[in-house]
């Protein structure tokens, strides 16, 4: 069974996507794992990075995304998970040149539909829009865990906000990584989405689960060589864990953005901003390990 790793933060624009796809190249290139990323957002930069533009019309056009999965299923068609997946995607090759063993389920902008529609029909059912909402995340939980079972790391790219699909990533996550940049409101989204992910109704008592036992870790990108940003930086440091690496603003990183035709080496398509993404990667290694190795204990018994 894989490991989840969520990336998420209810602010947008913190740098989900870039380090999402970051990391999954990463760990494809360097570590040798089966990857699957899953594309949560209905802005679909995760896929628009890893396929393009074309590609990404062309799996819509296939009736290749994450809605066409969860409306099939819905529906009760039996729906096999790999058939809505892409194989091999990102222009990023492996040490021999070849394509990573990374594969792709598309974002779709029906996501969000798809969502409300699950809502209407389980109102049926129930009166009470709690138990609701419950459920509807619930399914949508039994769907991502379905693509576990093939996979060493499974990477969700989540939405800004907090529709039911970012709340079941978030439940799914064994962990789960929270980007932001150093502003003055990152604070509050780092508090608000770390409360959701303890389940804790306070800071207070927030503030009583030791860092190490916390299932999400902090990571600061996009950081200026100013003393501004590393006051904020060491100001969040103090009540949520964080990661030493810090992500520099870097043309080099923005521009990973973009999607080329070809296959390049992870260090071509990361130029000056590599050393950044190793030390990211050797962070956040040992912690996918660490929540692999009970379920390969398990498998083993
Ligand atoms: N470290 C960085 N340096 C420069 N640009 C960055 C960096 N991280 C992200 N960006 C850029 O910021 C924008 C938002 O990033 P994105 O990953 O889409 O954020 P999110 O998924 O949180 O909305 C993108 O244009 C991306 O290229
Ligand atoms: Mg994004």
């Amino acid at each position: 069974m894989a490991v989840f790793l969520a990336v998420a933060n209810r602010k947008g624009g913190v740098g989900k996507s870039t380090i999402s796809v970051a990391l999954a190249q990463a760990f494809a290139a360097w570590g040798g794992k089966r990857v699957l990323m899953i594309d949560l957002d209905s802005q679909c930069n995760a896929s628009l990075i890893l396929i393009g533009g074309q590609g990404w019309r062309a799996a819509r056009d296939a009736d290749k995304t994450i809605a066409d999965f969860f409306y099939d299923l819905f529906d009760g068609i039996p729906a096999q998970p790999r058939d809505y997946l892409i194989p091999n995607v990102g222009d990023v090759s492996d040490a021999g040149g070849k394509p990573l063993r990374l594969n792709l389920l598309p974002g779709s902008l029906l996501l969000e539909d798809i969502q409300g529609e699950l809502f209407v029909r389980q109102a049926r059912e129930s009166t009470n829009p709690d138990v609701v909402a419950s459920r509807v995340r619930g399914r949508i939980e039994n769907l991502l865990r379905r693509y576990g079972a093939s996979y060493d790391l499974v990477i969700l790219d989540c939405p800004p906000g907090l529709s039911l699909a970012a709340l079941a990533a978030l439940k799914t996550a064994d962990r789960v990584l929270v980007p932001f940049k150093p502003d003055y409101v990152s604070q509050l989204a780092v508090d608000r989405i770390a409360l959701l992910i303890e389940d804790k109704g306070t800071l207070d008592a927030l503030a009583a689960v030791p860092f190490e036992q916390r299932r999400y870790i902090c990571v600061a990108n996009g950081v200026r060589n100013s003393g501004k940003d590393r006051n904020l930086i060491e100001e969040i440091g103090l009540f949520h864990p964080m990661l030493d690496t810090q992500l520099p603003q870097k043309e080099s990183i923005a521009n990973a953005f973009d999607w080329a035709p070809g296959l390049k080496s992870i260090e071509a398509k990361y130029g000056d901003g590599i050393a950044e993404i190793k030390r990211l990667y050797a962070e956040i290694a040992p912690l996918v390990d660490a929540a692999l190795k009970p379920a390969a204990k398990a498998a083993n018994q």
